[in-house]
């Protein structure tokens, strides 16, 4: 793989792991552990390779209206993996982050939550970045508040400061798993010039060829941000 035609900041949009589960006749919540086990595979490939950011769409703002029973399955994953997994990432130089509204989630996996993203290594030669109860028009809205509450006029970069995403470069791939071709409110303002890349697999089948197909048709795209070619 050509490493000058990686991508620096890859965003997935896990999909599909309800479908994979339904179709083995388990329950979702068996779809998404299997999708939490395919996360951390393709955050420890995408180190490897020299990809910097990965951000993954863990939990939207419309998922939130989901059965609790599934809620609480996916508030257990992250219980589970803000306590065991993620050291295992410090260890290896890895951060983490969370962008979207904590506010809503059980008090202790918001604290969880932000523990991880305190106790991470600084520097970091690699960040996952989860996107828990996050929605692209709620982050522009807060953004859009805090910038009418400061009073004066923003320009791009001031703007950008008041996503959650500040300090994160825009992503330049967007992957999404399970066969829909939408962004579904994951991104949308970064996205302006992001790569858009579908794929049938459901998420827990992504598996890293996969992954590695994508970064092949990305590399093989002409990235010209609205100029001419010269
Ligand atoms: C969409 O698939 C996926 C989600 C709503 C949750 C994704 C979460 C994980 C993979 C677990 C992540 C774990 C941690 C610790 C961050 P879907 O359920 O909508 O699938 P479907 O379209 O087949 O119904």
């Amino acid at each position: 793989m050509d490493v000058n035609k990686l991508p620096v900041h890859v965003g997935i949009i896990m999909d599909g792991n309800g479908r994979w589960a339904q179709r083995r006749l388990m329950p979702r919540s068996v779809g998404h552990n299997a999708g939490m086990n395919r996360m951390i595979g393709l955050a420890s490939h995408a180190k490897e390779l020299g990809i910097r950011y990965m951000t993954v769409y863990a939990l939207s703002t419309e998922n939130l209206s989901r059965p609790q029973e599934e809620l609480d399955a996916l508030f257990n994953l992250f219980r589970k993996y803000f306590t065991r997994n993620v050291k295992k990432l410090y260890r290896q130089q890895a951060a983490v982050k969370v962008i979207g509204d904590l506010s809503a989630l059980p008090q202790d996996v918001e604290k969880l939550l932000s523990d991880g993203e305190k106790n991470s290594p600084e520097n970091p030669q690699f960040t996952l970045i989860f996107a828990v109860n996050y929605g692209s028009r709620p982050e522009i809205l807060r953004a859009v508040n805090r910038a009418v509450e400061q009073g004066e006029p923003l320009d791009k970069e001031g703007f950008e400061k008041l996503l959650y995403t500040s300090g994160i470069p825009d992503p330049d791939l967007i992957i999404r798993t399970g066969g829909e071709v939408r962004l579904s409110n994951f991104l949308t303002y970064q996205a302006a010039y992001a790569e858009l890349y579908f794929c049938d697999a459901l998420f827990p089948e992504f598996t890293d060829r996969k992954f590695d197909k994508a970064l092949e048709n990305y590399a093989s795209r002409h990235r010209r941000f609205g100029k001419i070619e010269e």
